[in-house]
């Protein structure tokens, strides 16, 4: 069952697009499932407050940090540029304001909420859960039904069904941040065809563009891009190119040009243009809240899809900033007054102030969007930003090219635009920790909807190293978007950069042996409002051990994953709920079959092999390897299971 309660006036963000009648909020919000209080201004104008049993799980906010069980922990909604996702970052880059109360009671909470809302989940108090936000103008939906799973299909249903991305995206990726002209991307391509490394997509990242302006091609670096497109096709690779959120402001630049032209980027409070440095320089921003400028936007797409493109990934839609140069005033005025002349540096302000000129709260709040004839600040609706480019470019690929099947992913979001397209987790590092971090985000977007999901694999800052890069992509394995990509200037972690290829080979192999039965599983989760991936304590409601297991996974009905994470190991301890096969994928193409009983198990896993649990009475389909998507023989198809 699920309940609409409205609290003052909420802004329209069209996470849910059923219609549920609005009750009342203040006086209607049934207090067995907590409560709240609102006040007129200042901080937490908005609470709820939910005492928890000593037994209650939360589960739930999406891309966020920590466990899959959220207990015990402070998080915020406020979509983030920061690169440094270590334990204690309360925001990354998306905001998916749905949680559920896994105990005496179950239920699920969205709260259908902008701006910023911190979720503090037995962090302060171990036993209160407590979510506020600075306004009380929002929609807070509550979900009931008999099992959790229920719970996540309702809501699902209410905010309709997710994006579903095309089978070649379930090919293996390769990206880097510095591949720079036609002869790096051909490099890519010819190194893995050579090796034999099965390859569907090559990203190309910022530096294709001519100075990073938004729907350009630098020419120098690809002289006829319509052929190069044309070229890898005929390799069979899908080029991806990243856009960024910004348009550079310069003057005969016809994106800048025409959105300047027709009012359709952010503008400041005296309705100046609002500029901001990112890559570029200084850009403006495009108001894809305003449904004509995000119709006029994602139009701009078509000059890359008319040359072929298939695939775009969404970058710097949080939106980051660098610096504004009302900012840089601010801080020249601080240096001039109180640096300057001083002979001794306060160095902890200093660095302060200049780390502080990027992403900063006074720069949010002081641009705005022009919404259905209303102006509206973006800081009251700055969580809609990354979900309304993206939706900008999908509303758009169903006009330009409705035939097509175009694949899309973005960095920022909010629940809604799991409808538009996938999402990549940014910029994680090459620790081991992370490969950790990827597997929890798995279960916890499934929950809100996101199901062509990913990280980059191998780590995208710090200097990947083999084994780290060959048990991430066993993991990668499993997840819809298999990419590996990493930043500028850290170690080249292409496969082919390692001592003995052969092992990722035979680990990117088991991928493409396991596609058809991935997207299938994918694809109907996207159909029946499912999860791809579930905690085990979705399944396991009554198995104490299993309800705290966090580093394995339910795929399907049908699988189990448990991928090595740490440095080192020669495999990794499991726990079974039940019986089950234990598969290993061998580096000679052949399969280890070994029926384990319930309990606990130590696995021994290679580096060159990729473990899988097969469930009682299931089975699936394995075909041979084929060097992309498209030559996957279907014939090769065999079953490997355990009836
Ligand atoms: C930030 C993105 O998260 C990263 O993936 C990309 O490589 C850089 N921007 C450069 O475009």
């Amino acid at each position: 069952m699920i309940r609409k309660f409205r609290f003052g006036k909420p802004f329209d963000t069209e996470a849910v697009v059923e219609h549920i009648e609005a009750e009342n909020g203040i006086e209607k919000f049934d207090n067995r499932y907590g409560e709240i209080s609102i006040t007129d201004a200042g901080d937490s104008a908005f609470c709820y407050r939910y005492t928890m049993s000593d037994n209650d799980a939360v589960y739930g906010l999406g891309e966020a940090n920590r466990g899959i069980n959220k207990r015990g922990y402070i998080y915020v909604s406020n979509c983030s540029d920061d690169p440094i996702h270590t334990e204690d970052k309360l925001s990354l880059y998306g905001a998916h304001n749905f949680i559920i109360v896994d105990g005496n009671d179950k239920f699920a909470l969205f709260f259908d909420y902008p701006s910023e809302m911190t979720f503090d989940i037995g962090f302060n108090k171990q036993d209160l859960l407590f979510v506020g936000c600075n306004k009380y103008d929002l929609d807070l939906y509550l979900i009931t039904a008999e099992s959790i799973l229920d719970i996540v299909k309702e809501f699902r249903t209410i905010i309709g069904q997710s994006y579903l991305a095309p089978k070649f995206a379930f090919g293996y990726g390769q990206s880097r941040w510095g591949y720079k002209n036609a002869e790096d991307f051909r490099e890519v391509v010819s190194k893995h065809r050579a090796n034999n490394i099965p390859l569907d997509m090559v990203y190309m990242d910022i530096d294709y563009m001519d100075s990073y302006k938004d729907f350009t091609i630098d020419s120098k670096r690809i002289p006829d891009f319509t052929a190069f497109v044309n070229e890898m096709k005929n390799e069979k690779i899908h080029l991806i190119p990243i856009i960024d959120a910004g348009v550079k402001v310069q003057p005969g630049y016809d994106v800048y040009e025409e959105g300047k032209a027709n009012d359709y980027f952010c503008k400041r409070e005296d309705g100046t243009d609002f500029e901001a440095a990112v890559w570029p320089g200084l850009t403006c921003l495009p108001d894809v809240l305003n449904p004509e400028a995000r119709a006029w936007f994602g139009e701009k797409y078509s000059s890359l899809i008319d040359a072929g493109i298939d695939g775009f990934w969404n970058d710097m839609n949080e939106p980051a900033i660098f610096y504004t140069p009302e900012g840089v005033e601010d801080f020249k005025q601080f240096y001039d007054e109180s640096i300057k002349d001083l002979k001794e540096i306060p160095s902890f302000e200093l660095v302060g102030r200049t780390v502080g000129l990027a992403n900063n709260k006074n720069d949010y709040d002081s641009f705005y969007h022009s919404i259905n004839g209303e102006r509206v600040c973006h800081k009251d609706v700055h969580n809609l930003y990354g979900y309304n480019m993206t939706r900008a470019a999908s509303e758009a690929f169903g006009k330009i090219a409705p035939d097509k099947d175009i694949l899309l992913f973005s960095r920022s979001s909010y629940i809604g635009m799991h409808r538009y397209g996938g999402i990549w987790t940014g910029d994680n590092n090459s620790w081991w920790s992370h490969i950790l971090l990827n597997l929890k985000m798995l279960p916890s977007l499934n929950m809100c909807g996101f199901l062509y999901i990913g990280a980059d694999l191998g780590g995208f800052g710090c200097n990947t190293s083999r084994d780290l890069l060959l048990r991430w992509l066993a993991l990668g394995v499993f997840t819809p978007l298999m990419r590996n990509h990493s930043a500028d200037g850290t170690r080249r972690q292409e496969v082919y950069q390692f001592e003995h290829i052969e092992d990722f080979r035979a680990v990117i192999n088991v991928r493409y042996r396991l596609i058809p039965y991935l997207y299938e599983c994918y694809k109907n989760a996207v159909i029946n409002n499912d999860m791809m991936f579930k905690p085990l304590a979705f399944v396991y409601t009554e198995d104490r051990i299993a309800r705290t297991v966090e580093d394995q996974l339910l795929l399907s009905d049908e699988l189990m994953i448990a991928p090595v994470y740490t440095q080192n190991a020669i495999g990794r301890y499991v726990y079974l709920s039940e019986e089950m096969m234990f598969i290993k994928f061998m580096p000679d193409g052949s399969i280890n079959k070994q029926i384990l009983d319930a309990g606990h198990h130590f696995i021994e896993v290679a580096l060159n092999e990729v473990p899988l649990f097969i469930r009682k009475n299931q089975k699936i389909s394995i075909v041979k390897p084929a060097r992309c998507v498209d030559e996957i023989d279907i014939s090769t198809a065999e079953f490997i299971g355990y009836c």
